[in-house]
């Protein structure tokens, strides 16, 4: 699976070329992921977006970037960032707020989004809310993907990502067809630094204690969809289409 858009003004900020804003269609669909670290947010928006024609928006792709990037154009808010997501922790909410604010453009992209773990805290969720309404626009659902912990451990311990394009691979039901080589564009993969048991701990207390609220947030105002997330994605993918798309504007597999 590969996305439709190369994310680039999502990822660097900037103008947004993306195909997806021109295609013509009849229906922007506008998702939430939530759910735990691995739990196959990354994996299911992958396959939303190929099939829906719309951007997958990954705070983490963002703050992973930042590595990327020469020391001088770090600023302190930055590299702030860079350190909390290496330690498995989560990036100030100010500063995540005004990362996704200055990406707003994407938000109102007539394709529509996929919002792939952001918001992650009550005060990221008011923030989301407060620029939807200066859009106009609402959600259409919250996806909250669920899945046993010791099943999440395992599958974080045999992902690995291609350096160029973001694919996830899976070592163990996700197999890439050449050992460590992404099957779209070549690139290398590798293991993300805070997939070590000792940050995956952290990332998994840090998600019990100020994501989960929002399963309640999402929940009163009549948004939440929850989905079993221990079936293949594809499996997830149906769910979501028979759950959600009564008109039929989502493709088939
Ligand atoms: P982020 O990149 O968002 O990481 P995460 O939420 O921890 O989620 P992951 O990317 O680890 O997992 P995933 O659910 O996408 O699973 P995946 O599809 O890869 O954030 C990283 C860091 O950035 C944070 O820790 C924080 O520091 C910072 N950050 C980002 N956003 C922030 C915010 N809003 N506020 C503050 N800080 C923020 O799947 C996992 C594995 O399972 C893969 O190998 C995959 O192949 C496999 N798999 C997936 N689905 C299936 C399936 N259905 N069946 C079998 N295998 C599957």
């Amino acid at each position: 699976m590969i996305n439709n858009c190369d994310r680039s003004a999502w990822i660097h900020g900037g103008e947004c070329n993306c195909p997806n804003r021109l295609e013509p269609r009849k229906k922007a669909f506008r998702f939430v992921l939530l759910g735990a670290p691995g739990v196959g947010k990354g994996t299911l928006a992958a396959l939303l977006s190929e099939k829906l024609k719309i951007c997958q928006l990954a705070t983490g792709d963002i703050f992973r970037n930042l590595k990327q990037l020469p020391e001088e154009e770090l600023t302190p808010a930055l590299k702030t960032s860079l350190e909390h997501m290496l330690r498995g922790e989560l990036v100030p909410d100010d500063i995540v707020i005004e990362v996704v604010r200055d990406r707003m453009k994407c938000l109102n992209c007539p394709a529509g989004f996929i919002l792939d773990g952001f918001p992650r805290t009550l005060k990221q969720a008011e923030a989301l809310d407060e620029m939807l309404a200066e859009l106009n626009i609402e959600l259409d659902a919250v996806i909250n993907l669920e899945m046993p912990i010791d099943k999440i451990i395992e599958r974080l311990g045999a992902r690995r990502i291609c350096k160029i394009c973001g694919a996830v691979y899976n070592l163990v039901n996700r197999r890439p067809k050449i050992d460590g080589k992404c099957d779209h564009c070549g690139g290398e993969l590798y293991q993300r630094e805070d997939d070590k048991p000792e940050s995956i701990r952290v990332r998994m207390d840090i998600y019990n204690k100020l994501t989960t609220p929002l399963i309640e947030y999402y929940s009163k105002k009549g948004k939440l969809l929850t989905i079993d997330a221990t079936i293949e994605v594809y499996g997830v993918y149906n769910e979501i289409k028979r759950i959600l798309d009564s008109d039929g504007y989502m493709p088939p597999l």
